[in-house]
Order: C-alpha cells, then structure tokens, then sequence
C-alpha cells in the first residue's frame, strides 16, 4: 500500500520523505490556501521532495477551462498528476486530458458509478472521500470495499487512492479493503507511530539495561 499525505506543508512533506515512508502528496485548494502559498510554486516546491505522484487540482467548472488549466498543470512537473472533480464536465477534461498522456485523479467521489466511469475513461487515480461520507452518516469505507472489488473484476487499471482519511483506523481499514494508496493529514500519519505499550514497553527495557550494565561478574 502507498502512504501518500494530504498537505501543502513542505515541513510534514520532509519529515516524511526523510523516513522513507512517503510515496505521494495529494493537494488540493483548500490545503494551499491554509499555507498561503503561490499555488504553482508550491506544487513545484513538493515534486521536488517527493519524487512521486503531486496531485494538483483544476480551479474550474467549464471544461475548457479546466482542460487548458490541466495541461498547464501538467507542464510544472513530471511528477504533476492533475486532479479534476468526478462530475460529467470533469470527466470529460478528464478524457481530453488523459489523451495528450496526461495522469489524473478523479477527485470528489462518493459513489461506486462514479467510480466506475472513472475507470472507464482511463483516469490513473479516483479518490473517494471517505471521511466526508462518514460525516452524513453512510459508511465510507463501504466505498472502498465495493470499487476495489468493481476494479478487480474487470480488471481496471484505475488506482484507488482512499481520500478525506480522519484517524488511523481509517488507514487500516483502507489497507484491510485493498486500496492501492491511501492520502493522509500529516496528523493521522504520526498517529500511525504511537501505542502506549510500545511507549511503556521501551522505559521499563531501558530502565533494566541501566542494572546490567553495572553488573561487574
Ligand atoms: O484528499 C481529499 C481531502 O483533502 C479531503 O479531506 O478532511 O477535507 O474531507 P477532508
């Protein structure tokens, strides 16, 4: 399973990547807006360190629009993989897209036909939301479940990337259901470290070296 994490912070970016664990980042423009960042330098700024998919997203609903912002998206960075909502304007920017070889991520899905379409146009990343699911009562990573299923009966190339992940049980379940990748706040990713026994565990290991190492004979 791929750790991707779901920020614009450079500083979260290398405390990741320097511990090997980071093989994306997902961005979107809420994310660069809470950096106050310059959106194209910033994307630039994380490709650098991550060396791996940077989704960035298109800031429009007509798809012309997005098309042309899309392809100047990619033109920032190999590693730039353009993401456009999961409606039928993003999906056919999407379309256009993915024939000039440009990657995209279908951003914004809820549902397992939106999935499905995803799929069908050939998109390299759909990302269902599952903690804003789980925010109106309906289980997200139900989601999950049913399009890596969907995926792997016809043996769709589209990877799932679990997205709007809120604890790190949501990780877990997310690799339990057999998503390709999953996209984290930098939060959820240092949960994934801790447990108290561990904690405790190492003190009390610690604490007993300290008594051998004064035994003499
Ligand atoms: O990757 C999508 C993510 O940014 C949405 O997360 O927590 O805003 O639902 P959230």
């Amino acid at each position: 399973m791929k750790f991707f994490l779901d920020t614009a912070n450079l500083d979260e970016i290398r405390n990741a990547a320097e511990l090997g664990l980071l093989d994306g980042v997902t961005t979107n423009p809420s994310l660069i807006a809470k950096e106050g960042a310059k959106f194209e330098k910033r994307i630039v700024e994380i490709c650098e360190i991550v060396q791996g998919p940077v989704s960035a997203e298109v800031t429009s609903r007509d798809v012309h629009s997005m098309c042309r912002q899309g392809h100047e998206l990619s033109k920032l960075h190999p590693w730039v993989v353009v993401k456009t909502p999961t409606t039928k304007d993003g999906l056919r920017a999407a379309r256009c897209l993915i024939k000039d070889g440009i990657k995209i991520n279908s951003t914004l899905c809820f549902s397992s036909s939106q999935a499905l379409l995803v799929a069908k146009i050939g998109a390299s990343f759909v990302s269902p939301f599952v903690g804003r699911l789980d925010d109106i009562s309906h289980d997200g990573m139900n989601l999950i479940r049913e399009i890596v299923t969907i995926y792997r009966n016809y043996g769709f190339k589209t990877q799932v990337l679990a997205a709007s992940i809120r604890h790190p049980l949501h990780v877990v379940e997310a690799a339990k259901a057999g998503a390709d990748i999953v996209t984290m706040p930098y939060k959820v990713f240092e949960q994934l470290f801790q447990h108290p026994l561990t904690d405790k565990g190492q003190d009390q290991f610690l604490k007993d070296w300290e008594r051998v190492k004064s035994v003499v004979t």
